[in-house]
């Protein structure tokens, strides 16, 4: 009686209204922080995919690095259009076709080893997560690590930072 108590809750009226208010909280949220006018310097421009999950300044390479929901990495390259205004693009450094359908979610810079760590999950399915590192220079990929997901699982791997 329960269990049908709850499935009957879930298909209600009652239960779309809750879920409206329980995600466009968040969401409204977040655009009003969008909006705010802050003291800090915001930097626009228009991505080509979804959502930018990080973003990193890298100092030595005096570039900032974005990480893709819908997979990859990218530099924003700073130009000057035909009326010399400063407009910022962004370039695509890194598209792993072993990870397609999954996110790149948080990224960390380890200059002394010259490369990038980047944290990949299966954000919607969750089935799997890991973490890959790339060559700052050559962007080739230098590791990638399972940390959950089917199969066999590779060998422990140490990072240090
Ligand atoms: C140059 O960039 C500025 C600022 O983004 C924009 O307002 C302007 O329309 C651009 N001009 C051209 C010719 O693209
Ligand atoms: C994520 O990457 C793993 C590892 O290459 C792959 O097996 C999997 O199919 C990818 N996609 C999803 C949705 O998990």
């Amino acid at each position: 009686m329960k269990e049908k108590g709850m499935a009957l809750w879930f298909c209600s009226a009652r239960f779309l209204v809750f879920l409206f208010i329980v995600s466009a909280l968040p969401i409204a949220y977040i655009l009003f922080q969008e909006r705010a006018k802050t003291d800090h310097h915001v930097f626009h421009y228009h991505i080509s995919g979804f959502f930018r999950e990080c973003a990193k300044w890298d100092d030595q390479g005096r570039i900032f690095l974005v990480s893709f929901l819908e997979g990859g990495v990218g530099e924003i390259h700073v130009l000057q259009n035909y009326t010399r205004d400063v407009v910022l693009q962004e370039v695509t450094v890194i598209k792993d076709s072993d990870l397609t359908g999954n996110a790149s979610n948080g990224i960390a810079l380890d200059r002394p080893r010259n490369r990038l760590l980047v944290a990949v999950a299966d954000v919607l399915g969750n089935r799997y997560s890991g973490l890959a590192a790339y060559d700052l220079s050559t962007w080739k990929r230098l590791f990638l690590t399972k940390l959950s997901g089917p199969g066999k699982y590779s060998k422990p791997i140490y990072v240090l930072l």
